[in-house]
């Protein structure tokens, strides 16, 4: 790639829309903070826990994952592991991002609800205080549990109610399909809360479908694999349904067996609505920026891509309609104001 289009893309104005908070602890942090609060970790060291992020599918990053975040124990654990991706972020010029957060994982170990939103919530004060960063956060449930355990999740979260804008599903995708949560979902819409889920990374097309039609979710997450059902894919590109793309974790996790073969470009010919995001940055080599330019680097994509990228970040995003003209206005700017 020139140098140009790589400055480009790291320069440009961009929303990242799906970040699992705890997927950004970096393995010097799990460390640090494995001290701080004296949890035994598994790994003798930093290096040795890094030779292990040798994922073969889903499963196999989610062990460790979850092993990860066990040692987050305090709010200011939470606060300190969101402020690190929010300091990364902002030097991958993100103005806005939405982050997911898996309270189960957390308040399975006895941790409190509040110390987890709180923690992240104050990070995302603060990001916005000193720099004008924007974001919000998403309640993701865990689909490998019971409905009846995210009922009691939603029960736990809802006094803080004011702090986070929506809800997601994550966590082991096959044979747990969407209807599994359908009393759930329908709870939060009557809520008012925005609602999202993960469909299609490893499952079928027809989890896609079933996201939209039972939990009648807003943005499908990765969603990779509509492309095997023609007329769901005519139907998220009529419908505008924003397509939440990882590149990197589909290369990790093994989605697709290189990035030359991702179907990123195909997607966007397709009409769609498609996010490039970092998914779990920690654990898949890289941030935003890294996802923009080895998919850059692996596609024929060129500075209009980019350009169309940027602006779906910010589009796809839930933001009121004065901050989204602000921030599409920035990337319109930035584009028309360099040389092509
Ligand atoms: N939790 C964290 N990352 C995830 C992913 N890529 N898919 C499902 N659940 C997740
Ligand atoms: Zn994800």
């Amino acid at each position: 790639m020139n140098d140009a289009l790589r400055h480009t893309l790291q320069q440009m104005p961009k929303a990242e829309l799906h970040i699992h908070i705890e997927g950004s602890l970096e393995p010097e942090l799990i460390f640090a903070l494995a001290r701080r609060n004296n949890v035994a970790l598994a790994f003798e060291s930093v290096d040795a826990l890094r030779a292990a992020y040798a994922f073969t599918d889903l499963q196999s990053f989610l062990d460790i994952y979850y092993a990860g975040a066990s040692v987050l124990l305090t709010e200011q654990d939470f606060y300190d592991m969101t402020r690190a991706y929010l300091l990364r972020a902002q030097q991958d010029q993100v103005r806005h991002t939405e982050l997911f957060f898996d309270p189960q994982t957390h308040t399975a170990r006895g941790v409190p609800m509040e110390f987890v939103i709180n923690g992240i919530w104050r990070a995302l004060q603060d990001a916005q205080q000193e720099w004008g960063m924007t974001g919000a956060l998403i309640l993701c449930f865990l689909r490998h549990l019971s409905e009846d355990d995210a009922f009691d999740t939603l029960e736990l979260a809802l006094p803080l109610r004011d702090k986070f804008i929506g809800v997601g599903l994550d966590s082991s995708e096959l044979g747990h399909p969407p209807e599994k949560f359908a009393r759930v979902f329908a709870k939060c819409r009557q809520l008012g809360l925005h609602l999202v889920a993960h469909a299609g990374e490893e499952g079928p097309p027809a989890y896609i479908t079933s996201a939209l039609d039972v939990l009648k979710v807003e943005r499908i997450d990765h969603g990779v694999r509509c492309l095997e059902d023609a007329a769901l894919t005519a139907r998220l590109a009529h419908e505008r349904i924003p397509l939440t793309v990882c590149p990197l974790s589909n290369l990790k996790l093994r989605v697709v067996d290189q990035l030359a073969n991702h179907n990123l470009l195909q997607l966007l010919d397709a009409g769609l609505v498609v996010t490039v995001n970092s998914d779990d940055p920690a654990y898949f080599g890289g941030y935003m920026n890294d996802n923009f330019i080895a998919t850059f680097e692996a596609l024929p994509l060129t500075r209009e891509h980019a350009r169309v990228l940027a602006r779906n970040s910010f589009d796809a995003a839930f933001l009121d309609g004065a901050t989204r003209h602000k921030y599409l206005a920035e990337v319109d700017t930035f584009f028309d104001g360099q040389p092509a």
